[in-house]
């Protein structure tokens, strides 16, 4: 390829990537002049409930301390793991009006939320937990945002379900497997559409027994944070395939060439590279874990604790939780809240127990209906998903021998400060190999900068993480990149192991 035409290329590249982002893509002489419009957490979050991981795409966990004693998690304290950026507000504010198309059935169509609203209604409690969550546990440092637990919530879905709808297109089509999901988020032009589609595939009978399109999220029209107008619920299935924005639903034989569906999302051994053949992430196995009182250094008093947690198993409830306050050698019963919303919701449970002042830990081990018993330890996989062990859950508590004083301002403080962004660096001093780095991210096809902001190389992209503020270590850029991660390409057959070190290398130098 010429170097005129590798230009060309990448101009047009860019300039897609600047249409479909609605953001400016400066040159980086032009940076100076025209300070990035750093993408903002959208109104309405408030960053004392989330740990932020990134805020663009969105990923914000809900803080251990603030999971509550509650079988429905509030919507102000869900988190948010979105793939791509956020399709625009405009679409909740008027969500009657957002059409789905319904493929693979005998009447193929296109039908609005509101005449959805009148073929039937159905409500399922149900957890949505991110694949990744715990992926702080992993020792390998997978690619990926580092969630501890809190990457789960509970809410009551309402929509129809999708039988209900199919039945009234005069069925599914013979011969169809799977059901495929595709979100609303907006692709790029002159992007390759499988590679960033957020698209899952589940087997037509899940599709079937108890799926449904919801409309509503505790009583409320789905914000857009959460999928509105429109969300896909799989009851029991891990996040990833409660696909956000549906729309389309597509009756298939085969199950979609989405990138993440046909490689992504499966439990593929450490080290290996991504392949079809690997398990995919539906049904979420059975775990539990303890969130207070206590965490996040909350204070707790000694004397009578109450410990409390959630249990699950997806498609199954748990029957019984255990808790031990010696890492596993004696267990306890704890008490399964009275509150039960279904088998693919969450039950809370609790223990209370008298405990001196002084630091503790707990553990919780939940057995689900049909035997199964959560392990002590996590199921090692590249990408660090369906996280369920009980040992890398444990929560150490110090309680405290009389009330603490009044804090508040402090705390606050702490927190404001987690809030802001950190203070500008003059400029980076890079090592010879950081040097190589920063011409292999700025001549990678597609380019880094195209996605990504990173000051030093003066990119402003929107699609991916604003590597400033994520200051990854080496080791995680270097599997991001390889294997890609999430709607980012891998560049393995792109590049050599030299060039993708010292990448590393140079990010890694460049955001320190
Ligand atoms: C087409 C857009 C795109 C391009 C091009 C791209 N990325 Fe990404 N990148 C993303 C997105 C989106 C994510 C977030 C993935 C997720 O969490 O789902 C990401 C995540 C990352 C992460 C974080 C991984 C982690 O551990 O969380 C790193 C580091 C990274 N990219 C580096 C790079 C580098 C270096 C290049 C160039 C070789 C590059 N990216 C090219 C879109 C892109």
């Amino acid at each position: 390829m010429s170097e005129s035409s590798l230009d060309g290329s990448r101009r047009g590249f860019l300039r897609a990537m600047t249409a479909a982002a609605g953001a400016l893509l400066a040159p980086s002489a032009s940076v100076a002049l025209t300070p990035p419009s750093t993408p903002k957490l959208p109104s309405g979050v408030n960053p004392k409930n989330f740990i932020i991981h990134g805020v663009n795409p969105l990923t914000i966990e809900t803080r251990r301390s603030l999971m509550g004693m509650s079988a429905i998690t509030p919507e102000a304290r869900f988190f948010v793991r979105n793939n791509l950026p956020l399709p625009s507000p405009q679409i909740v504010e008027r969500p009657d009006t957002w059409v789905l198309e319904v493929k693979g059935v005998k009447q193929p169509t296109a039908i609005s939320v509101a005449e959805l609203k009148g073929l039937g209604l159905d409500a399922v409690g149900a957890v949505i937990q991110c694949t990744g969550n715990g992926r702080a546990f992993f020792e390998h440092e997978p690619a990926g945002s580092k969630w501890g637990v809190g990457a789960a919530g509970c809410a009551i879905w309402t929509g129809v379900r999708l039988k209900t709808l199919f039945d009234h297109f005069g069925g599914v089509d013979a011969g169809m497997n799977f059901l495929t999901a595709t979100g609303g988020e907006i692709i790029p032009e002159g992007m390759e559409h499988n590679d960033l589609v957020v698209e899952r595939s589940i087997p037509i009978k899940k599709a079937l027994d108890d799926t449904i399109l919801a409309w509503e999220m505790n009583g409320a029209p789905i914000p857009l944070l959460h999928g509105g107008p429109l969300r896909l619920i799989v009851p029991g299935y891990f996040g990833c395939n409660n696909i956000k924005y549906v729309k389309t639903l597509t009756c298939a034989p085969q199950e979609s060439e989405a990138k993440i569906q046909k490689t992504g999302y499966r439990l593929r051994p450490i080290g290996a590279p991504p392949g079809p053949d690997y398990p995919s992430m539906w049904r979420m196995p059975v775990k539990s874990w303890v969130n207070g009182p206590g965490a996040d250094n909350t204070p707790a008093l000694a004397g009578e604790v109450t410990f409390y947690g959630v249990a699950l198993s997806g498609e199954r409830g748990v029957k019984k939780v255990e808790v031990s306050l010696d890492m596993g050698k004696t267990w306890q019963d704890a008490t399964l809240e009275d509150l039960d919303l279904g088998p693919n919701a969450w039950r809370v449970f609790s223990y209370t127990v008298n405990l001196p002042k002084g630091p503790h830990t707990i553990v919780s081990r939940a057995t689900d209906t049909q035997g199964d018993i959560q392990p002590k330890e996590r199921v090692e996989n590249e990408r660090g998903y369906a996280h369920n062990g009980w040992l890398d859950a444990a929560l150490t508590v110090n309680l405290l021998g009389e009330p603490p004083e009044e804090k508040v301002a402090a705390t606050d403080q702490h927190m404001v400060k987690e809030e802001s962004t950190p203070p500008e660096r003059e400029s980076v001093s890079l090592s010879a190999e950081g040097q190589a780095g920063k011409q292999v991210y700025l001549e990678s096809q597609p380019s880094c900068g195209a996605c990504h902001t990173l000051k030093d190389a003066g990119s402003e992209g929107l699609i991916g993480p604003n590597l400033n503020e994520l200051k990854p270590n080496a080791e995680s850029v270097k599997n991001a990149v390889t294997n890609g991660v999430g709607a980012m390409p891998a560049y393995n057959d792109l590049m050599t192991k030299e060039q993708i070190n010292s990448l590393a290398t140079y990010i890694e130098e460049a955001t320190k």
